[in-house]
């Protein structure tokens, strides 16, 4: 099945490192970062698996549960966390779900046959509190993500909700963001009374704090 950005990320439950997880309910009120490893015990998802542990807190601070999934067993996971904390100096708390049979692989289109038959590529899918997936971004398996960008591009979808602003290239917290064309002059003046620079009349560049 193929998930396009809106649409709601389909619900599932199954086994996991901290046991039985039905996602929507785990997901509570919180944004989730769901991405996908091909296995257990592989190298760089072990750096992968690591860096996300260490982000803990800024993925708290963005009110975003990270979860994982490995197409191994739970109890693999866990003996996998073990080497995790030891080889990344850390201490792995967010779940990892268990997909052995590949269902929930196959149902977020986390199997590209031409990389593998069996083994998820690396996928991210950035879900908000309503449950629609607002991003997503698919890596092969030979290229580990960059977690840089993965906080970025969250502190954008939760600016760009809460300002109704969108953000240029390379935008980083504390950048200029552009007001929308959508928004006619005479509302901007309302919405953004500090003012912007216009570049043309579709390239207007606002502060927002
Ligand atoms: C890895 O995590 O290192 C890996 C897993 C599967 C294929 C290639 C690399």
């Amino acid at each position: 099945m193929s998930l396009h950005i809106g649409d709601t990320a389909p619900d599932f439950s199954t086994d996991s490192t901290i046991g039985q997880l039905n996602f929507h309910a785990w997901a509570g009120d919180s944004w989730v970062f769901f991405f996908s490893h091909p296995a257990d015990f592989t190298p760089v998802c072990t750096t992968e698996m690591g860096r996300t542990a260490q982000l803990a807190e800024q993925f708290a601070a963005r009110n975003t549960k990270p979860l994982g999934l490995s197409t191994d067993t739970a109890a693999e996971h866990l003996k996998w966390i073990s080497d995790v904390n030891d080889t990344q100096h850390t201490d792995l708390k967010f779940p990892i779900v268990a997909d052995a049979d590949h269902k929930i692989a196959m149902l977020y289109d986390m199997i590209h046959p031409e990389e593998s038959d069996t083994a998820a590529v690396r996928s991210v899918f950035i879900i908000d509190p309503e449950k629609k997936i607002r991003l997503t971004m698919t890596y092969p398996m030979s290229v580990g993500r960059n977690f840089d960008e993965i906080l970025r591009v969250i502190d954008a979808l939760q600016l760009s909700d809460a300002k109704g602003i969108a953000t240029p290239a390379d935008w980083r917290a504390g950048d200029k963001v552009i007001i929308p064309p959508s928004i006619p002059n005479d509302d901007a003046k309302e919405l953004f009374p500090q003012g912007w620079e216009e570049l043309r009349p579709y390239l207007r560049l606002t502060d927002v704090g």
